[in-house]
C-alpha cells in the first residue's frame, strides 16, 4: 500500500471515536517494531521523524526504511509524518522527500527553543499549508507551548507556562487552515513529565474539552503523551539505570482526550524507555554478549509490545482494514476544490 495522507487516517479516526498513536522513529529496529505492533493488532499508523532523527539517520536511509516497511505490509495504511518542523524549509524539505504530512511548530521560531508571536505562527503555518495542500499533504499545526525538549526542540520548562487560550485555538485553525492541532495542556516532552500522578493542576483536561467543544470538527493532537510505566523505569534501573522517580499521562486521560477530539497521540519515550531497557538487561546478565542482534531484537520486541499495547488503548487497533488509500494527488485535488478544506467556518458543510 503507498503511503497514506494522515488527513485521511485522522478523518477516518474522527469517524470511528478513536485516537492514533504516533510513534517516533530513528532506525530500522524502531520501524519494525512499530509495524509488527500495528500487524498483530491490526491498526493504522502514524511514523514520525524529527529534524534529530532525519539528521542521525540520514534522509533517504529512514525513508527508503518506511516505504520497505509500506511494501512488506500492504494490508497496513502508514502515514509518514514530519514532527516538529522548525521552518518552511524543513516541511518542505520532508515534503521533497515524499512524507505525507508535516507538522510545523510556529509555536517556537526557526531555533526551536524561543516562543515565537501568534501572528509570526499564523504566518509561517499559513504558508506551510498553503504548500503543502497544493501537494496532497497534510499540516498539523501548533498553538501554546509545549514543556521540555526533545531532539533539541522545544522551550524547556513544565509545560505549564504556555497553555493554549481556546479563543487563540479557534482564531489560529481559521487563519491557517490546520489538518491537525496541536495543543499545549500541561504535558512535556521526556521522561520527567510530573513529580507526582498529575491532576487537573497540572494537566489542563478542561482546556482541551473547551477548544473541542469551540473546534468540533478539528483534529486535536496531544504531545508529550508518553506515559512513563514504572514497570518500564523499574527495568531500566535494575540493570544499571539511574533513572529519577518520574509519572508521565495517565493512559485514563489520554482516553479521555480521544473522547474529546483528540486524534493524534504522540508516543516517543516510552519506546525508548522500553528499548533501553532490554537492552541493559542483556549487557547487564550476560556480559559476554557483544553480537549488536543479541540485544537488538529484544529491545525490538519490548517496543512492539509497548506499541501494541498504546494501539489497543488508543482504539485504533482493528481498523487497519476500514479505508483504501486515497492517493495524494486526489488530495490535493480535494484541497483545491475546498471538499478537504478544514477550516472551522466551514466544517459544517
Ligand atoms: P513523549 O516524550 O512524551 O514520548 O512525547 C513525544 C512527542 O510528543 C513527540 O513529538
Amino acid at each position: 500500500m503507498p503511503l497514506v495522507s494522515m488527513r485521511q487516517l485522522l478523518d477516518e479516526a474522527a469517524k470511528g471515536q478513536y485516537g492514533v498513536g504516533a510513534f517516533n522513529v530513528n532506525d530500522m529496529e524502531q520501524i519494525q517494531a512499530i509495524m509488527m505492533a500495528a500487524r498483530q493488532t491490526n491498526s493504522p499508523v502514524i511514523v514520525q521523524a524529527s529534524r534529530g532523527a532525519r539528521a542521525f539517520a540520514e534522509d533517504l536511509y529512514l525513508f527508503k526504511l518506511i516505504q520497505a516497511a509500506a511494501e512488506l505490509n500492504p494490508d497496513i495504511p502508514i502515514a509518514m509524518h514530519q514532527d516538529h518542523g522548525n521552518s518552511f524549509d524543513t516541511c518542505k524539505s520532508a515534503i521533497a522527500l515524499g512524507y505525507t504530512s508535516v507538522m510545523m511548530d510556529g509555536s517556537l521560531k526557526e531555533d526551536g527553543k524561543t516562543p515565537s508571536t501568534f501572528e509570526e505562527n499564523v504566518d509561517v503555518t499559513r504558508r506551510v499549508v498553503d504548500y503543502a495542500h497544493e501537494r496532497g499533504v497534510t499540516v498539523e499545526g501548533e498553538i501554546g507551548v509545549l514543556g521540555g525538549v526533545e531532539d533539541g526542540h522545544g522551550a524547556g520548562g513544565s509545560g505549564l507556562e504556555h497553555i493554549t487560550d481556546p479563543d487563540q485555538a479557534v482564531e489560529f485553525a481559521e487563519r491557517t487552515g490546520v489538518d491537525a492541532l496541536a495543543i499545549a495542556i500541561g504535558t512535556s516532552h521526556g521522561a520527567y513529565k510530573f513529580n507526582k500522578k498529575p491532576d487537573g493542576s497540572v494537566l489542563k483536561m478542561d482546556v482541551l474539552i473547551a477548544i473541542h467543544k469551540r473546534l468540533p470538527h478539528t483534529h486535536l493532537v496531544m504531545h508529550g503523551s508518553s506515559s512513563v510505566p514504572k514497570e518500564l523505569q523499574d527495568i531500566v534501573n535494575e540493570y544499571g539505570g539511574k533513572l529519577k522517580p518520574t509519572w508521565g499521562v495517565p493512559i485514563e486521560e489520554i482516553q479521555l482526550g480521544i473522547r474529546n477530539g483528540v486524534r493524534k497521540v504522540n508516543v516517543d519515550t516510552d519506546n525508548r524507555l522500553a528499548m533501553t531497557g532490554a537492552i541493559r538487561k542483556v549487557l547487564w546478565t550476560q556480559p559476554e554478549k557483544f553480537d549488536p542482534r543479541d540485544y537488538m531484537k529484544p529491545a525490538r520486541e519490548a517496543m512492539a509490545k509497548v506499541v501494541a499495547e498504546r494501539m489497543t488503548e488508543f482504539g485504533q487497533a482493528g481498523h487497519a482494514g476500514d479505508y483504501k488509500p486515497i492517493p495524494i494527488s486526489e488530495m490535493a485535488k480535494g484541497y483545491a476544490n475546498g471538499s478537504l478544506d478544514p477550516r472551522p467556518s466551514l466544517a459544517a458543510r
